[in-house]
């Protein structure tokens, strides 16, 4: 079923931008701080690095094949190109993962925003550590201060959504992408300029390799394919709206850069704020919620309006990579339920957003009031995230190199990446043997290695 009017990316650059978007998220500024923090720092930025270039953007490009090639959604992607099979089960598994994902994550997305408004409403200042730390203890698990911002959060998206391809999510992130380029770059040159920031720019940049062990690798891989939004389809999803003359190859090097480099600033945002006060970087999660907040008004005692305009921009920063994320997410959901039971874009976006709203609120409540319930041991919230990012992503990921690799006709593959034959690839092969052999090994030993220590 050839769709004509399901919408296009109109230029290069709006889908370079909206997949970047896709990619620039939490997993950026919160994620990869903490796990930067935790794992080490220097030396698990250069694993990662290894992990971007030689595992997530072959990847990246395979989804890029399936989206392009079919122009549909993930599920009548796997229909066409493998009629009659189960494989669009990996379709399937990619949907339900965009409803759980994009569940949980907007409850922390809603945090951003109740920290923004804290941030310009001044509340902030004069707070001690301690107050930080029962402030978000507080708010995190009160009823009904966090759904609100949840709500918010998924109606903004679903606003974007509904106006379509082009219109909502290519010119939302034509917008968003380089206000957060700017609003990062400001937050990292001030950062570094504050008294005792080299510590933590050495932290960043000096690898420190007697702390590596498999843990740092498990812990890169993980980070690097959350951070590139792989393993799920939203990339196939994107991809599907590329037009023909894109060049998937030099896309995909493309948003991995623009992935990169965010992620790296967002690291030279926090440690040297954070080392310039003398705090910790291994705070976990809850570093850019009770420990950032802290930082920023030690970091610039004596110049309080600095610390204002700080934390405001900071947390909208946030707030904006957020979006950009959630949408791609929405749209995985919504371009298959629209597609394949043929019902109007904006109804099939109404269901998408209702439905996660309701796992949403399950999702926040169960941080706080319900933190009693357990399934399997773990927090209504907890689970979405690891039946996700600990198992679909990585088995979904692997399922989808192993299609391109082994199963999918090697001349589409090529016509694709060669644009039928008119642009030059000489890194062919070497993507080949990565979807065929390597990147299946990495992910099975990785996801064996977790589920035994989880
Ligand atoms: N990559 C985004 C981030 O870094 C989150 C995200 C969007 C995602 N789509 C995804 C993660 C698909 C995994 C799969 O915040």
């Amino acid at each position: 079923m050839e769709n004509n009017d399901r919408g296009k990316f109109g230029s290069k650059l709006g889908a370079i931008l909206a997949a970047a978007g896709s990619a620039v998220g939490l997993g950026n500024v919160w994620r990869f701080p903490y796990e930067t923090g935790n794992n080490g720092g220097a030396a698990f930025i250069l694993i990662y690095l290894g992990c971007v270039l030689a595992l997530g953007l072959p990847i990246m490009i395979a989804e890029f094949v399936i989206g392009r090639r079919t122009h549909t959604n993930i599920v009548g992607a796997f229909e066409k190109l493998a009629p009659g099979t189960q494989w669009k089960w990996v379709g399937r598994i990619g949907v339900i993962s965009a409803f759980f994902i994009l569940s949980f994550y907007s409850v922390i997305a809603g945090w951003t925003l109740e920290y923004m408004f804290e941030a310009i409403s001044n509340g902030f200042s004069g707070k001690t550590p301690g107050e930080f730390d029962a402030a978000f203890t507080a708010f995190s698990t009160s009823p009904w201060r966090p759904l609100i911002w949840l709500i918010l959060f998924l109606v903004a998206t679903h606003v974007i959504i509904a106006r379509g391809v082009e219109k909502g999510i290519e010119s939302f992130s034509k917008l968003m992408m380089p206000m957060l380029f700017i609003l990062i770059t400001v937050l990292a040159v001030c950062s570094v300029t504050l008294p005792g920031a080299g510590a933590g720019v050495e932290f960043l940049l000096k690898p420190d390799f007697s702390k590596v062990n498999s843990q740092v690798f498990l812990a890169a891989l993980g980070q690097a394919f959350f951070s590139l939004s792989l393993g799920m389809g939203t990339l196939c999803t994107y991809a599907s709206y590329f037009k023909k003359d894109t060049n998937l190859i030099r896309s995909a090097v493309s948003v991995g850069l623009i992935d990169t480099f965010v992620a790296i600033l967002a690291g030279f945002i926090i440690f040297p704020a954070a080392f310039s006060v003398g705090i910790e970087p291994d705070a976990g999660p809850s570093l850019i919620f009770i420990t950032l907040p802290n930082v920023f008004q030690q970091a610039f005692d004596g110049l309080p309006w600095l610390a204002y305009i700080f934390s405001v921009l900071f947390y909208l920063l946030l707030a904006v990579a957020a979006l950009t994320s959630t949408i791609s997410l929405h749209e995985v959901a919504t371009a298959y339920i629209y597609e394949e039971f043929k019902i109007s874009r904006k109804r099939a976006a109404l269901y998408v957003t209702a439905s996660c709203c309701v796992l949403g609120i399950l999702a926040s409540l169960s941080l706080g009031v319900g933190r009693d319930i357990l399934i399997f041991g773990m927090s209504f919230f907890d689970l979405l995230d690891f039946v996700t990012a600990k198992l679909f992503l990585p088995l979904g990921g692997a399922l989808i190199a192993i299609f391109v690799g082994w199963y999918l006709n090697k001349r589409i593959t090529r016509n694709e990446l060669t644009n039928e034959g008119t642009l030059k690839v000489n890194s062919y092969k070497a993507i080949i043997f990565i979807l065929r052999y390597v990147a299946p090994t990495a992910i099975m030993v990785i996801f064996i290695n977790e589920l035994l220590i989880a």
